[in-house]
Parts: structure tokens; C-alpha cells; sequence
């Protein structure tokens, strides 16, 4: 982390330290709550017993998340009651969710701030310890009066962020929209995130030439329904993701380029296309399928049927030789049958996605599920079904990565591999076990040189498992950050 300025008022600098849970949308998130804050002198701990700002910015997807943090919180009680003048905040989805209901459940909560306030966290920690009350802030900021899903702007604030919570130093998260409009009836996302809107492309130019002058390698464009992505530029434009990823593409020292999460029936063929023509665009696609029935996908209002979704994953291997897909998987969602479920087992036996993300239902107040069917399947049976479901995707992600045994693969390197151990120094010992990832998001450890971290490497697989791939470096690409130029003058876009 950068140094901090000193706090403005001169007082010590105040300690913060933050925990995050769910997508990637809150890792950027507390990237810029933590970035507001380093501007005002906080600087951040890892250690909660050392910290006077105590903040969770959380997910409100899944039961288990909440209750998580509503624990957390009640640990947390002593500690107010001993030191009065630590701040503790909710950020985020479950803020949003619950808003008032947090305060009554742990009262000694200071801030209570959905995602669409959370550029205001800091103001609203000083006002809270001027006030000494809690601040609830929970507007979504809708664009008032549109129905559109073409917006041409709201506030702005993901420029201003912080790297050191990045993923790596070279690879970063940009948001391309806000918000969810599908409302599927499981999912509490458009109740919490608010409605789809597109940020202007030249924002997001913008803010990706920064990350890139930053050292960035690695861009991975976030939305809820990333492919659905369409907004005007200035001169009136339509841009489509596909014409953000070619403008994208041609900025200089960017060596990759992902996009999640998608959603089936907005898989364009222009954006299919420009996977496939774009090199530096990983050929992976997240496009959760959710459920193998029918029926089941029409009571989660998905809008597609089980025909559909296999159309479109014919199109993506017929247009992208050699993409990978990954799924999400609902199971035991209300009235789900053992017919309906083996109907889940046979879409991945068929569909042989790299992975799949299984999860048990769980019902979410304020969804149309939770107010229109009972969640009816007994937990036990929940618990069964995602663990078959998960054993046959495990068997496929194996197979698939044993193929792969002989071949050579192109690997971006993230750093050292866990399975390095804790006890290794970067400076000691400069031979690590180092891991990186493929263009279609395979994860693969080699061994190599530390110096390595960064650059594109071709590596010939020896072994897999069902996650890892494992094998041994070949050749070293030239380095992607230091070719530099001058970055290119804004495209121009057919509408
Ligand atoms: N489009 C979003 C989806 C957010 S939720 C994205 O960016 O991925 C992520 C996944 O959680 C969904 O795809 C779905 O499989 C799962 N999920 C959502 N609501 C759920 C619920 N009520 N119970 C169980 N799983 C849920
Ligand atoms: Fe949720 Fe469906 Fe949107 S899963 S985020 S409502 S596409």
C-alpha cells in the first residue's frame, strides 16, 4: 500500500481493517472504500484487535453469508463496549438488504451502507463519530424516470482505487455496469445492486489506461450480465461488449482480457466473434446454466429453456474452437424433484463444462421464489444432491484436464503457488513452485524463477488433477509491460 497522507485534522492516523465476501464486484468495492480512506490517512491492518474502523462488506446471495457476518458482529460487542470509540460498518448487499434491521439486531453497528453509498463511506464515518449516532445510507441512486438499459452515466467513482487490494499488482477488476434487471426468482442481486446500467465507454477506457500505466497485465471487465453491456459514447455511438473488448484489446501493455459473468440469451455472435479474433481475450466464457429442467428454469424465470442453452453452447464451440465454459448450478430449489435434479446431472455430463459452481438453494426474503414456493426440499437431500452433482463435474474437469497431458499451453504467471509452503522467502530461495493460468482460465503450477511473476510463459502439461494442471516452463514470452507506446486515440464504433 502507498504511504497515507497524514490525517487532515493532524490526529493519529486511524487503523482500518476490512473483510469481504462474495463476487468480485465487493473485492472492487472494498478496493475503493479502502482507497477513499488511505486519502484520509487511514491506513490498513490485518489484525481486527489493532483497528479503531472495523468494516464487512458482505453478500446477501445465500443464507450462510449473512449469518456469517451477523456472528462477526456479535463478537464484536465486547470490543465496543470496552474501547467505545471503534467504528464498526456493513457495506454492501446485506446492508442494503437489511438496512435498519442490522441496527436493531447489533446496535452497536455505527454505519449501515448499501453498495450504491459506498463512495460515502468516509464522510459518513466522520459524521457518525461527530453525531455520535449510526448512519444509514442505502439510496441506489436509480436513474430516475429511465427505463432504459442504455444509460449514458451515473457517478463515477472507480478510478480512485487502491492496488494493494488487487488480486495481483497486474491484474484488476473494472466494473462495465451496475446493477441486474433479469430478476430471477431465486436471486435477491436486482433487489440489492438496483437496475442494469452500463457505464460510457470512454470511462472505462479511461480507467483501464490508468490501471494498465499502473503495471496492470491482466483486465477482468465485472457486471452482473456482462454481455448485456450496451451504452452510448459521446458522439452518440451504441457500443456493445464486443466493441469494448476490440477497443480495449488495442491499448498497449495489456496482455489479457476476461469478462464475467455472462448470462444465455445475451451471447451475441458479434461477441463470440470477437473472442475468437481478439488473441488477447481469454477463450472463457462464464455462462451459468442454473438447472437442466424446464419446468425448474421456467419457475426461475431464466427465459431460456434447457434447448436454448445447448444451442448456444454448440454456437460458442463452433465459433471458438477450443473455449472453455463454466457454470453455476442451483440445487434443490422449491419443488425440485430427483427427476428434475438427475435432469441437472445429465446437462453437465453432456454440456462438459471446465467447472461448475454448485450451490444449495436458499431462499432469500423479498424474491419472487421465497413469496411464490416453498422451499420444500429437506436440507439433507440439498446436501446430497450438490455433492453428486459436484462429483460428476469433478470427474469431467478431470478428464477434461488430462487431455491436456503432453500438450502446450500459454500461462500468464500470478505468483507463487500456495503449495510453495509459508516458510519460502521471494528473496532466498528464487526457484518457486509458481502458478499462472491459461487462456481458457486452466490454473497451472510449474516451477520457475520468482522473476517470472507477470510475464507469459508457454508450458508443456505433465500431470492434472480435476482443478490443476501441472508441467514444466518451455519458453518465456517477451515481457507485455514493458512494449508501452503511446496508447491509441479512442476507436470509432459502427452503431
Ligand atoms: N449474474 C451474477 C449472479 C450473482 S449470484 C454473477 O455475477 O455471477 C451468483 C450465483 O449464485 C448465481 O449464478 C446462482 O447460481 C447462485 N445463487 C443466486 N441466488 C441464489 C440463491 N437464492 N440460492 C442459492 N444460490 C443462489
Ligand atoms: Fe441474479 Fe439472475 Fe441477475 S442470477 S444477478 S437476477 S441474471
Amino acid at each position: 500500500m502507498l504511504d497515507s497522507p497524514p490525517p487532515p485534522d493532524g490526529a493519529p492516523r486511524r487503523k482500518l481493517y476490512i473483510e469481504t465476501v462474495g463476487c468480485q464486484m465487493n473485492v472492487l468495492d472494498t478496493e475503493l472504500v479502502v482507497a477513499r480512506l488511505h486519502h484520509e490517512g487511514y491506513e490498513l491492518t490485518d489484525r481486527i484487535e489493532d483497528a479503531d474502523t472495523i468494516l464487512f462488506n458482505t453478500c446477501s446471495v445465500r443464507q450462510h453469508a449473512e449469518d456469517k457476518i451477523y456472528s462477526a458482529l456479535g463478537r464484536l460487542k465486547r470490543i465496543k463496549q470496552r474501547r467505545p470509540e471503534v467504528q464498526i460498518g456493513v457495506l454492501g448487499c446485506m446492508a442494503q438488504k437489511d438496512q435498519t434491521l442490522i441496527l436493531r439486531r447489533a446496535p452497536h453497528v455505527d454505519l449501515v451502507v448499501g453498495p450504491g453509498q459506498i463512495a460515502r463511506v468516509p464522510e459518513l464515518l466522520a459524521q457518525a463519530r461527530a453525531e455520535r449516532s449510526p448512519q444509514l445510507a442505502v439510496s441506489l441512486a436509480r436513474n430516475a424516470g429511465s427505463r432504459s438499459t442504455v444509460t449514458q452515466s451515473f457517478e463515477s467513482y472507480d478510478p480512485d482505487r487502491e492496488p494493494s487490494l488487487r488480486p495481483s499488482p497486474f491484474q484488476a477488476f473494472v466494473r462495465v455496469m451496475m446493477g441486474c434487471d433479469k430478476f430471477c426468482t431465486f436471486c435477491i442481486v436486482p433487489t440489492v445492486r438496483g437496475p442494469e446500467q452500463s457505464r460510457p465507454p470512454e470511462q472505462i477506457l479511461l480507467e483501464a489506461r490508468q490501471l494498465i500505466d499502473q503495471g496492470v497485465l491482466e483486465i477482468t471487465l465485472l457486471g452482473q450480465t456482462v454481455n448485456s453491456y450496451k451504452s452510448r459514447d459521446a458522439g452518440g455511438r451504441l457500443w456493445r461488449l464486443s466493441d469494448l473488448l476490440a477497443a480495449l484489446h488495442d491499448l498497449n501493455g495489456l496482455a489479457r482480457l476476461k469478462f464475467i459473468t455472462n448470462y444465455p440469451t445475451d451471447m451475441t455472435d458479434d461477441l463470440l466473434q470477437a473472442v475468437r479474433d481478439l488473441p488477447r481475450v481469454s477463450r472463457y466464457l462464464h455462462v451459468p446454466a442454473q438447472h437442466g429442467d424446464d419446468d425448474i428454469l421456467r419457475r426461475m424465470k431464466r427465459n431460456y429453456s434447457v434447448a436454448y442453452y445447448e444451442e448456444m453452447l454448440q454456437r460458442i464451440r463452433q465459433t471458438i474452437p477450443g473455449a472453455s465454459v463454466s457454470s453455476d448450478f442451483i440445487v434443490g430449489f422449491c419443488g425440485e424433484t430427483e427427476d428434475q435434479f438427475e435432469r441437472s446431472v445429465a446437462l453437465v455430463e453432456r454440456a462438459r463444462f471446465k467447472n461448475s459452481f454448485i450451490f444449495k438453494y436458499s431462499s432469500r426474503p423479498g424474491t419472487k421464489a421465497d413469496s411464490l414456493f416453498a422451499d420444500d426440499v429437506p436440507e439433507p437431500v440439498k446436501r446430497r444432491r450438490n455433492n453428486d452433482l459436484l462429483s460428476v463435474q469433478t470427474r469431467i474437469s478431470h478428464e477434461l484436464n488430462r487431455a491436456l497431458i503432453g500438450q502446450t499451453v500459454e500461462v500468464l504467471v500470478e505468483g507463487p503457488s500456495q503449495r510453495a509452503g509459508k516458510g519460502i522467502s521471494l528473496d532466498s530461495s528464487p526457484i518457486l513452485q509458481l502458478t499462472g493460468r491459461t487462456t481458457c482460465d486452466r490454473i497451472v503450477v510449474f516451477s520457475g524463477h520468482q522473476r517470472l511473476v507477470g510475464r507469459l510463459v508457454s508450458v508443456r502439461i505433465q500431470q492434472a488433477t480435476p482443478v490443476t494442471l501441472f508441467g514444466e516452463i518451455l519458453t518465456i514470452h517477451s515481457q507485455p509491460s514493458s512494449d508501452r507506446r503511446r496508447l491509441p486515440a479512442l476507436p470509432v464504433v459502427e452503431s
